[in-house]
């Protein structure tokens, strides 16, 4: 009932020569996937990789998105901006974001606010540290993050969201969690949307993503889990190839 969706999250990479070459490597090896293929990039690649995946299944995200509508946020950039190039997603709360750039759980939420007022699908990130993750406590922050990200937004926005759980020790480090462990912490992300809004909701409408260090070699058993509604990838989507294999889980 949820149709998967596989999301490449390039980071900081590919310059607008290297957008056009990948994408166009990407778009026969992943024509017939039976999930929705979406691709985040660096602002500066944006325009770029809409034009490129104009009439192919491939949809374009960006990394991040600002809370405000317009203003004076010196180099931030609006979601409505976003949509006027054509921009279909948004990552919000990136573990990367919250790390280095002070992301923090009210921001996550009024990013997402804005993304969806303007039209865009926010993917929205949680996931426990390392540190976090060895003294119990995964539980009680994916709970937080999740309970905070969604404060204020109606049910009727849930199939325009997407939330991936991404540990944060897992991610670009080759370590990744169990499908088992993986599976189960997202089922607790599901419990907790349940309880924010309904059980039927939860189960139908809310796609959850797995992310850190997913892969070709672990995508199928991954997928496999009932929990597992796709994949946020990051090396493995900078070649085409490996971000193929997964999106053909
Ligand atoms: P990774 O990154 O696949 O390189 O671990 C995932 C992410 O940061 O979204």
């Amino acid at each position: 009932m949820r149709r998967p969706i596989i999301a490449g999250n390039w980071k900081m990479n590919n310059t607008i020569a290297d957008t056009k070459t990948l994408i166009n490597d990407l778009k026969p090896l992943v024509k017939d996937a039976q999930c929705d293929v979406v691709i985040c990039v660096p602002y500066t690649d944006l325009a770029t990789a809409v034009a490129e995946t104009k009439g192919s299944n491939i949809k374009v995200g960006s990394e991040n998105v600002h809370w405000a509508e317009k203003g004076a946020f010196t180099g931030e950039i609006s979601a409505k901006m976003l949509v006027e190039l054509g921009v279909e997603y948004a990552i919000v709360g990136h573990s990367e974001r919250r790390q280095y750039f002070g992301e923090t759980d009210q921001t996550v939420n009024a990013r997402t606010k804005a993304a969806l007022a303007a039209g865009l699908k926010p993917i929205v990130c949680v996931g426990e540290l390392l540190e976090e993750r060895e003294a119990g406590k995964t539980e009680e922050v994916v709970v937080r993050q999740t309970t905070e990200a969604f404060k204020d937004i109606p049910d009727d926005e849930l199939v325009n969201i997407v939330i991936a759980y991404e540990p944060v020790w897992a991610i670009g480090t080759g370590k990744t969690a169990t499908s088992q462990d993986a599976n189960d912490t997202i089922k607790i992300i599901r419990d907790t949307m349940a309880n924010l809004y309904c059980p039927k909701c939860a189960e139908n409408k809310v796609r959850i993503q797995y992310g850190g260090s997913m892969n070709p070699k672990n995508a199928t058993e991954l997928m496999a889990m009932p929990q597992i509604d796709g994949g946020l990838i990051g090396g493995a989507s900078l070649k085409a190839e490996d971000f193929s294999k997964v999106v053909n889980f």
